[in-house]
């Protein structure tokens, strides 16, 4: 058995001790830290049911809030009453839009593309509106709409409840007119949107005001502007706030911009 000298020890223990901080110092950079894109929730923790809740709702709940039934394409007439513009005031939404030539628009729960054929001749005749909806019924009927009015720059795309189904970085400007309330899997859906919109892009929520109780519309389908501005400023959506606009009789317009990489 050989006899190690004093020197050889210490510099064998001087070797061990850089190695072992080394270490330390690769597991706390490549695994300890929460990486960028961390949720910060866990999946299984995302959303709760209660038994005990609103008939409107499907007694789902996402952060304290439950969510709406969507509704079905047999409430189509009522999207496109006659009395909306006189109560929701869409000239007025498009007009705060400052849409331009060009741009690609994703209007996310189309249903029959009452907001979608306003947009699509802002745009035109370059750019288009990408017309999302889950409901195949709603995108035949706007389908039937555009070959009757002759517009060819919005494009129908079958969604799904958990993905708008849209290109990564494309879109300028996305916007959910009386339809973030109702997505079965918010949280999914945003993450997908953010995906699809470059950096600067704006992403937009029209929703009834819940703060307001002269506003005839059912609980659930009403959004605090406070509520919106939580559930979308999850860091890992990288939407920032950026205005409210609250220029219609019953909405809220809550705008949000889509953060550049950090370089
Ligand atoms: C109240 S309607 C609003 C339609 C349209 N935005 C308007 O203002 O005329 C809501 C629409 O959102 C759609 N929707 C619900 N969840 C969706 C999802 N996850 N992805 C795409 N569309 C969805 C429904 O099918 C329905 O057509």
């Amino acid at each position: 058995m050989s006899v190690l000298q004093p020197k050889v020890v210490r510099d064998r223990l001087f070797t061990v001790i850089i190695v072992a901080s080394l270490v330390g110092w690769l597991s706390h950079a490549s695994g300890d830290e929460p990486a960028a894109t961390e949720t910060t929730e866990k999946p299984d923790e995302r959303y709760t049911f209660r038994d005990d809740h609103d008939p409107n709702g499907i007694g789902k709940f996402y952060m304290e809030r439950e969510i709406a039934h969507v509704m079905g394409f047999a409430g189509m007439p009522w999207l496109e009453r006659d009395e909306r513009e006189e109560e929701e005031a869409t000239s007025k939404l498009i007009e705060a839009l400052k849409l331009k030539p060009g741009m690609v628009i994703a209007d996310i729960g189309a249903g029959s593309g009452v907001i979608s054929v306003l947009m699509a001749e802002k745009v035109a005749p370059k750019g288009e509106v990408l017309a999302v909806d889950v409901q195949q019924e709603m995108l035949d009927a706007l389908k039937a709409k555009c070959n009757k009015l002759g517009i060819t720059n919005i494009r129908p795309v079958l969604g799904k409840p958990k993905s708008p189904k849209l290109p990564a970085g494309k879109v300028d400007l996305a916007i959910m007119v009386d339809v973030y309330h109702e997505f079965e899997f918010p949280y999914e859906m945003i993450q997908g949107i953010s995906d699809a919109m470059r950096p600067g892009g704006q992403v937009v929520f029209v929703e009834y005001r819940m703060e307001d109780a002269s506003v005839p519309i059912k609980r659930v389908h009403k959004m605090a502007e406070a509520q919106v501005k939580r559930e979308i400023g999850l860091p890992e959506h990288q939407l920032k706030w950026t205005k409210t606009i609250d220029v219609l009789p019953w909405q809220h317009i809550i705008i949000f911009e889509k953060q550049k990489p950090k370089s």
